[in-house]
C-alpha cells in the first residue's frame, strides 16, 4: 500500500443504521415501525452500492449491547434479519451478492443461525457485492474471541507469543479477508463508533449525516461518496499537495 492516495470510490463502506426508534418517535409510531421502515433503506443501499462498485458493505444490524433492549424488540430485530434473509436472498444471489456474516454466532434465537449460515454458503462464489452484516456484534467482544484463540494457539504449542502481530490478529478477527472500511458512515446526528469495527477503522475516514437511517436513501449514500472522494488519506504519511509542493 502506498502511503497517500486520494480517495475515488471506497472499497469497503460499513455503516452505522441509527435512529429508527427516534424516526419513529417523530411520527408518533412504535419504534418497531422504525426498524421496518429501515430495512427499506437497507434494500436501497445494498442496491446503491452495488450500483458505485463498492466491493464490500458493513451494516450494523445488531450489537451485542442491543441485549439491553426490551424482549419485544429483540425478538422484532431478530424477525426482520430472518424476513429479510427469507425475502431477499434468491435475489441478492442472483445479483450477484455474496453474504458474510460478522458477531458472536453464540446466542442466536431459533432458525437464525441456520439461515444466515445457508446465506452464506448459497452466496459463497459470488463476485460482486460483499454484504457483511453484522449481528450480534461487538468490536471488543471480537478483539477478546480473537485473544482467547491466540492464547489457545499458543497453549497447543502452535504459534510462539513472539508470532503475535497485527497480522495475526487480523487473521483471526471475524472480518478475517475483508479489507479495512475506508469510509464509515453513522445516521443520525450522533458521533461516536459505539464498539463497531474499532480495530478495523485505524485509517477509516468517519462521516456522520444528520438524517435517521430510515430517511437514508440513494441520494444522500451518494452524497456521502462524493465529500469521501474529496477528502486526502494519508495514512500517517504526507499529503499529497505537500509532497508536491515540497
Ligand atoms: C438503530 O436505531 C438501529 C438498530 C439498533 C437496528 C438496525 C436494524 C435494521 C435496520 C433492521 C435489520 C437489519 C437488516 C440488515 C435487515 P435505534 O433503535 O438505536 O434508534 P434510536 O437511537 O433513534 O432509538
Amino acid at each position: 500500500m502506498s502511503d497517500h492516495h486520494l480517495s475515488a470510490v471506497p472499497e469497503h463502506v460499513a455503516i452505522i443504521m441509527d435512529g429508527n426508534g427516534r424516526w419513529a418517535k417523530q411520527r408518533g409510531l412504535p419504534r418497531t415501525m422504525g426498524h421496518r421502515k429501515g430495512v427499506e433503506s437497507v434494500r436501497d443501499i445494498v442496491r446503491a452500492a452495488g450500483d458505485a462498485h463498492i466491493k464490500y458493505l458493513t451494516l450494523f444490524a445488531f450489537s451485542s449491547e442491543n441485549w439491553r433492549r426490551p424482549e419485544s424488540e429483540i425478538t422484532d430485530l431478530m424477525g426482520l434479519l430472518r424476513t429479510f434473509i427469507r425475502r431477499d436472498l434468491a435475489d441478492l444471489h442472483r445479483e450477484n451478492v455474496r453474504i458474510r456474516i460478522i458477531g458472536d454466532r453464540e446466542n442466536l434465537r431459533g432458525d437464525l443461525l441456520p439461515l444466515l449460515l445457508e446465506a452464506e454458503e448459497t452466496t459463497r462464489a459470488n463476485t460482486a457485492l460483499t454484504l457483511v452484516i453484522a449481528f450480534n456484534y461487538g468490536s471488543r467482544d471480537e478483539i477478546a474471541r480473537v485473544a482467547a484463540r491466540l492464547a489457545a494457539d499458543v497453549a497447543a504449542g502452535r504459534m510462539r507469543p513472539e508470532d503475535i502481530d497485527a497480522e495475526a490478529i487480523n487473521a483471526r478477527l471475524d472480518t478475517a479477508g475483508i479489507p479495512d472500511p475506508d469510509l464509515i458512515i453513522r445516521t443520525s446526528g450522533e458521533e461516536r463508533l459505539s464498539n463497531f469495527l474499532l480495530w478495523q477503522a485505524a485509517y477509516s475516514e468517519l462521516m456522520f449525516v444528520p438524517e435517521y437511517w430510515p430517511d437514508f436513501n440513494r441520494d444522500l449514500f451518494f452524497k456521502a461518496l462524493e465529500k469521501y472522494a474529496a477528502r486526502d488519506r494519508r495514512f500517517g504519511g504526507l499529503s499529497k499537495t505537500l509532497v508536491a509542493g515540497s
